[in-house]
């Protein structure tokens, strides 16, 4: 594939090291930015041959076969609208719009249009999710009834993030944006996010949008997502997931302290990893930095889709979703109630059955649980099915 790269910020850097890495056979042709010096550097720092301050000219560009928006975020849905009507594929970084309403529009865009549109939501794609993704699809751990996510690092590396007027928001739509979706993925994403309810408040920076946020999306099964973000968390970058199911649990730790340390009393001078706060004492590295986050596993994901007519595991539609959860995230913080999620067109089931894993002991009765105790004891709980009462016994 020959890709125009429209950005050369921190997110336009990873997905060019993510694509030329590894001998790969998809380049970037051409990079838009809208300095002329950066875009320059940009291009000979990483073998590219064309560069332009003109976003119609990268995008109309005929040798270009998808289009990557990695600009900030008031500028997506410009660029996906110009891609588009040149006819060309196009992959989006996260959040797709700065609300539900502008996500709306790029996802009716683009299949107005009919072109291949791919949500660049990289933390469904870490190694680690896809494995656990994958394990939870075979009933590893049986029905999935909660799913906790948490973002935090130290707050954004540029102005426009923390002008929510640009941005849509604070640390909801910046990382809440990977945590819904994170969510999203292990509980079933054609289950219907029904109602949310979030704190979310100001703490510690001088902004207009919320530094921290704690929030709960209930789906239709009862199945619950949590997610907990911040901006103003010190010491790196915590990218953390757990999955609650029937039959077990998962932990998944994606990128501080994952068993990389270093200690280095005159300091490693210069980048670390995403978001270190400091180069000496105690480091915490991170092996193939765009590998961890999902990035070759999600351009593969979108490049093969494309080349089969397929889907991708990440569209347009999913960016809308989660833009819709986070309206309503944003609602509840204010009325401080359970606010529903509207999805304009839900495309998912319409009828679930509600999480129920009753196990039956024997005709009379259902397995409360299970246990042997500090004696040696083996003892089970029960509930007797006609009259309701809680009895245990020792067997
Ligand atoms: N894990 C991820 O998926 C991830 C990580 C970081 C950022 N992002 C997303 O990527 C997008 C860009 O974020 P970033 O971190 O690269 O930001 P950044 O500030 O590092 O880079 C933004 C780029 O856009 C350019 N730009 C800024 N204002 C512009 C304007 N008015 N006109 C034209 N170009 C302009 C900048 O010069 C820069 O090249 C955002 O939507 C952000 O949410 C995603």
């Amino acid at each position: 594939m020959n890709i125009a790269m429209l950005g050369t910020g921190l997110i336009g850097t990873f997905y060019t090291m993510s694509l030329h890495g590894l001998r790969s056979r998809d380049k970037v042709v051409s990079v838009y930015s809208r300095s002329e010096e950066r875009g320059a550097k940009f291009a000979k720092e990483n073998n590219i041959p064309r560069w332009t301050t003109n976003l119609q000219e990268a995008v109309s560009d005929p040798e270009v076969d998808v289009v990557v928006v990695g600009l900030p975020n008031d500028l997506h849905k410009e660029a996906i609208f110009a891609a588009a009507d040149a006819g060309k594929a196009v992959l989006c970084t996260k959040p797709l719009g700065r609300n539900g309403r502008e996500a709306w529009e790029i996802l009716q865009k683009v299949e107005q249009a009919g072109v291949f549109h791919g949500y660049l939501e990289d933390l469904v794609y870490s190694p680690k999710h896809l494995k656990a993704h994958a394990s939870v699809e075979n009933g590893a751990i049986g029905k999935v009834l909660w799913v906790r996510s948490r973002e935090a690092h130290p707050g954004p590396h540029s102005d426009w993030f923390w002008n929510p007027e640009k941005s849509g928001g604070g640390a909801i739509i910046d990382l809440g944006c990977h945590c819904i979706e994170i969510g999203r993925s292990f509980i079933g994403k054609n289950i219907r996010p029904v109602e949310v309810v979030c704190w979310a408040d100001t703490q510690v920076k001088p902004i207009a949008a919320e530094d921290h946020a704690i929030g709960l999306v209930k789906y239709q099964n009862g199945a619950i997502g949590q997610f907990e973000v911040s901006w103003c968390f010190r010491g790196g970058m915590e990218l953390k997931d757990e999955v609650a199911g029937v039959d077990g649990s998962i932990r998944l730790d994606n990128f501080l302290r994952t068993g990389f340390e270093m200690f280095s009393a005159p300091g490693k001078k210069g980048y670390v990893a995403e978001k270190a706060e400091s180069d000496s004492g105690w480091l915490f590295p991170v092996g193939d930095e765009v590998h961890e986050l999902g990035y070759n596993d999600m351009f593969a994901d979108m490049f093969n889709a494309i080349e089969q007519g397929k889907k991708p595991i990440e569209d347009f539609y999913d960016g809308y979703v989660v833009n819709a959860i986070m309206d309503a995230c944003y609602k509840s913080v204010k009325t401080k109630k359970w606010e529903p999620v509207e999805i304009k067109e839900w495309r998912g089931l319409d009828e679930v059955e509600p999480l129920s894993a009753f196990v039956e002991y024997d005709e009379n009765h259902w397995l409360v649980k299970e246990e042997i105790l500090p004696d040696g004891r083996k003892k089970v709980i029960l509930k007797e099915k006609a009259g309701g009462e809680i009895i245990e016994k020792d067997i």
